[in-house]
Formats: structure tokens, sequence, C-alpha cells
């Protein structure tokens, strides 16, 4: 548990360093004017915290009970004191509300000409979708240094909510509509974002990086991306599939054949093509396998799970998956296919991955 909990606190060290005591590193253009507005509110308190308790302390010891001589009345009101404590008060929330405005304005507004993210939540990851050059990430953001980027949001299922603490910004994420947010990195560097909005099991593990990269690598670093599996031969492709596309899977399925919201990826290819898999209808898989009937080959059967996963529910499961129609090519769909008939030469007992995107060994 110890363990735990210092090695997640050395990686959040490792990503982010150089913030102070309240707050992360400022790594956007807005930072640095949300943490003034943090700081006026704090040193007001500060000053009122201090002074507040400084003076209940010299009264205390100063007008305390001497004598037991009879109490004289106290006087009713006092009119100057009493526009003080109103006029005083109305000044700085007056203060308080200009900066805190200004700020605001300055954040809902995305500058004209901003880079235009697509993003998806869903339980329990983050997608990003670069609609101008065709790429989708998932589990991390890569934006350019320097740039103002408006992501647009969305949810698939529940209310989520992004936030990366450096850049000093956070949105809901709403189902069935869409919110935006918009920053300006203003460093290279990874950040960290995450969900802050309590949405099941895993929302401590909805997370994802943002790589904030020199503005004249990012176009190059996107068209690779986007085309990253196009040349890709076959035997190429499981490794792509375990390190690019797995992540979509990971909160449901899980590769160390433990039990989850989804039946384990390990052996998975192994069940379906013998189709010893029962469905909650009764059906057996094997019995809708062949020439004229459902899948021909087994392998239409894991294509169109993942279209239309809801057709065939197997027994024991709820039937919680989202179709990734219209968010897989299919080539990346093929790429999934062979991710499970090499399954276990991509991954190992404990379901550690064991090879890079390129197929070189991982260390
Ligand atoms: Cu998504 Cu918490």
């Amino acid at each position: 548990m110890l363990w735990t909990v210092t090695s997640l606190l050395t990686a959040a060290t490792q990503i982010e360093s150089g913030g102070t005591f309240w707050m992360p590193e400022q790594a956007s253009t807005v930072a640095q004017s949300v943490d003034f507005t943090f700081d006026v509110i704090t040193w007001i308190s500060y000053f009122f915290f201090f002074g507040i308790v400084g003076v209940l302390i010299l009264f205390m010891v100063k007008y305390r009970r001497k004598t037991h001589s009879p109490t004289t009345e106290g006087p009713t009101h006092n009119t100057t004191i009493e526009i003080v404590w109103t006029v005083v008060p109305l000044l700085l929330v007056t203060v308080i509300f200009v900066v805190g405005m200004r700020g605001y304005l300055n954040l809902v507004e995305s500058p004209e000409g901003s880079y235009e993210v697509s993003v998806t939540a869903q339980t329990w990851f983050w997608t990003f979708d670069h609609p101008e050059y065709g790429a989708t990430q998932v589990g991390e953001l890569t934006v350019p240094v320097g740039k103002p980027v408006r992501l647009l949001m969305t949810s698939q299922d529940f209310l989520h909510s992004l936030w990366i603490p450096s850049f000093r910004v956070k949105m809901d994420v709403i189902p069935g509509r869409y919110t935006t947010l918009w920053f300006e990195a203003t460093k290279v560097g990874d950040y960290r974002l995450l969900c802050t909005e309590y949405c099941g099991r895993d929302h401590s593990n909805m997370q994802a990086i943002v790589h904030v990269i020199p503005a004249d690598e990012f176009k190059e670093r996107m068209v690779k991306l986007a085309s990253e599996y196009v040349d890709m031969s076959i035997d190429e492709l499981p490794a792509y599939a375990i390190n690019r596309l797995y992540n979509r899977c990971q909160s449901c399925h899980t590769k160390d054949g433990s039990e989850s919201i989804g039946p384990t990826f390990v052996g998975l290819w192994d069940r379906v093509k013998s189709g010893d898999v029962g469905f909650t209808s009764g059906e057996k898989l094997s019995s809708l396998y062949g020439e004229g009937t459902e899948y021909v080959v087994p392998e239409n059967y894991i294509r169109l799970s993942l279209l239309n996963p809801q057709k065939h529910i197997v027994k024991g499961f709820l039937g919680a998956m989202p179709s990734f129609q219209g968010q897989l090519k299919e080539k990346q769909i093929t790429a999934i296919i062979e991710m499970f008939k090499h399954f276990d030469d991509l991954v190992d007992a404990d379901g550690n991955i064991k090879v890079n995107t390129d197929g070189t060994p991982r260390d």
C-alpha cells in the first residue's frame, strides 16, 4: 500500500515539477491570472483570519473579568463601525468579482483560429480526435506549444469533467451536448489530464497525458500518427493494436485473465474459434458459425461484436459495451483481430505488454 502511494507520488512529481505549495507548475497563458485571483483571495483570508483571531485574543486578555462588580450596559450601536464593516467587505468582494470575472471571460471564449480537438469521454477513458489530420489518440493528447487549442467535448455515457491542473482549466463533459474549453500551453513537456467528476469504479484511473511539443514538429507528428497503421503489413498489426488500440478496451477487458466488466482477452481467440461461448439468450456461438449462418468465419463474429456489441451478450455479463462503429477503421478492426490471435506473444502472464508499437521487445 505504502509502496503504491510512494510510486504514485514519484510518478506525479516526475511528470510535473516546479509548482508552489498551493499550485502545480504554471504551463498555460491563463495560469498566471488564475493564480493571481487565487492569491488575492488567499491573502485577504490570511489578513482577516490573523486579524480577527489576534483581536479576539487581545480582547480576551484585556477585557477579562477582573472584579465582581456589576456589569454596565454595553453600547447599543456605533454608526461609524457599522458603515466600516459594510463598506470594506463590499469593496473587497467587488475587487474579487472584477478579478474573477475578467479571468472567467477570458476562459470561456476561445481565440479565433484555435486548433480544434474533439474530445470524447467514456467510462473510463479519454479519446482525442484531431479532425484536421484524421488522427485519433486515446489516453494521450499531443498539442503544439504556443498555439491556442480548443477542446470540443462530449460524453458517451455519464457526467465526466476534464481537468488539466498545470493549465488551470477545467470543464464538465456532459452526455448529449457539447462543452468547450481552451488553453495555450507555454512550455514543452508532459502534463496530467484527469477526470474530476466522480463517474464510477475506475474514475481515479480516468487519466491522460498531454504532450506539449514544439510547434514545428506538430504537423509531422500528426500526419505520422494518422497514417501509422496504413502501411503496416498484417504481421505488424498485433503490436500496433495492443499499444494503440487496447487502451480503449482496458477499462472492461483485462489482459491478465482476471474478472472485469467484460470477458478477459486472455484466451479469447481460442474461445471464439472453437465457438465455446454461451450467450445470455441461451444460444451458443458454435451454432452461429458456418455457410448460410450469421458468421461465416470466427473473424466475422469479432468484427460484428465491435460494431454491434449488443447483438449477442456473453453469458454472465451485462452487455455494457458501446459500439465502435465509425471509431475504428477497417484496418484497425483487422489489427484487433490479429491482436487476439497473437495475444500470448504480446502480453506476459502478469498482463504486461511485451512489445512496442514497432514490434521491438519492450524492457
Ligand atoms: Cu470520468 Cu470521473
